[in-house]
């Protein structure tokens, strides 16, 4: 843990690292498989691996959200940089395709620096590294850090008086609950200033079979990024899954607006982790809940930002409403 000036590639790179600890994931998973209805957090699921997988996901024909968001802020990346103005820094949460990102940058006038902040490392400094190469004199900076937990930035990027525009891009707040996405958003707020932007992907509602289509690929990327889970469990906690006998399920939960992820197990089987001291009981067609996707509708989302101390500023959207963009400003 802490502060260090890493370089990557030939580009120097100030690094903060708070990446969780092994004993957190442990702590997490016995939690997890110990409840009547087992489920692991959706964010172990980006190893470096899954962070690959999920990279793979998003070049998918069946998986709209990528493109969509793409085109959407390809066409509306002039107003949010005329909102940002000048000497903005950028904080992207979740730091993932570079060329969303850059396609930002490209517009901003003199933007005051970029700082990623993500759970996973490695793949977060790989894509550091490519927002370098196309901008070396930016200044750059990379946490490593789980953003829920985050309370301040560190101070060397929270003393400066640059405005911030903190990007969180993908949909990713559809993963947490809307429970969840309201304390993320109202700490999330803390960590920024007020007048600060947030600009922020979110998926919408739309027709099951197109949702369900996304989640359940025909080439299998998602099943394999979702069994990746186990393989990581298996390499990091000393755990012995044998993942052939469990099986990717995606579905609509109509009730609850989301796509919930499961791992399906195949059979009665036992599986322990690490030497023997967690063990845990499988029956066939028992599942293990692995991730939800919530679908929300524009309203929904406005009123839910509204509650928790932001303002709608402007609302870009697709032609058929697969996908928005939200430019909301912090009270
Ligand atoms: C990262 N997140 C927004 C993706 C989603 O669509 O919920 C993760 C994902 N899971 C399966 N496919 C994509």
């Amino acid at each position: 843990m802490g502060t260090v000036d890493t370089i990557i590639g030939n580009k120097n790179v100030q690094l903060f690292d708070f990446e969780p600890t092994t004993t957190d994931f442990l702590e997490d998973v016995a939690f997890g498989l110990s409840q009547p209805a087992k489920s692991l957090p959706s964010k172990y699921l980006y190893d470096f691996e899954g962070s690959r997988l999920f990279d793979e996901i998003c070049r998918l024909p069946e998986y709209y959200p990528t493109r969509t968001e793409k085109a959407i802020l390809e066409a509306s990346a002039r107003p949010v940089a005329e909102a940002a103005g000048e000497q903005t820094t950028i904080v992207e949460l979740g730091s993932g395709s570079h060329h969303k990102i850059s396609l930002l940058l490209d517009l901003l006038s003199n933007p005051a620096g970029y700082v990623a902040i993500d759970i996973s490392r490695e793949f977060m400094l790989s894509a550091v590294e490519q927002v370098k190469s196309k901008f070396p004199s930016l200044n750059v900076s990379a946490i490593c850090a789980d953003y829920t937990q985050l309370k301040e930035l560190p101070n060397e990027l929270s003393h400066s008086p640059a405005s911030k525009l903190s990007f969180f891009p993908g949909s990713t707040i559809g993963n947490f609950t809307p429970q969840e996405a309201e304390r993320f958003l109202k700490n999330w707020s803390g960590v920024l200033q007020s007048g600060d932007l947030f600009l922020c992907g979110v998926d919408l509602v739309k027709d099951v079979n197109v949702l369900e289509s996304a989640y359940n690929d025909s080439q299998g990327t998602t099943a394999a990024f979702n069994i990746n889970l186990l393989q990581r469990i298996n390499r990091e906690l000393g755990a012995n899954f044998q993942l052939q006998q469990f099986k990717h399920r995606a579905i609509f939960n109509s009730e609850l607006s989301r796509i919930e992820m499961h791992l399906v197990s195949l059979c009665d089987q036992d599986v322990s982790i690490g030497p023997s001291t967690h063990r845990f009981q499988f029956r066939e067609g028992e599942t293990i809940h692995t991730e939800n996707s919530y679908k929300y509708t524009v309203d929904r989302f406005q009123e839910m930002v509204k509650r928790v101390g932001y303002s709608p500023l402007r609302l870009f959207t697709d032609p058929e409403d697969l996908f928005s963009i939200h430019l909301l400003r912090v009270n």
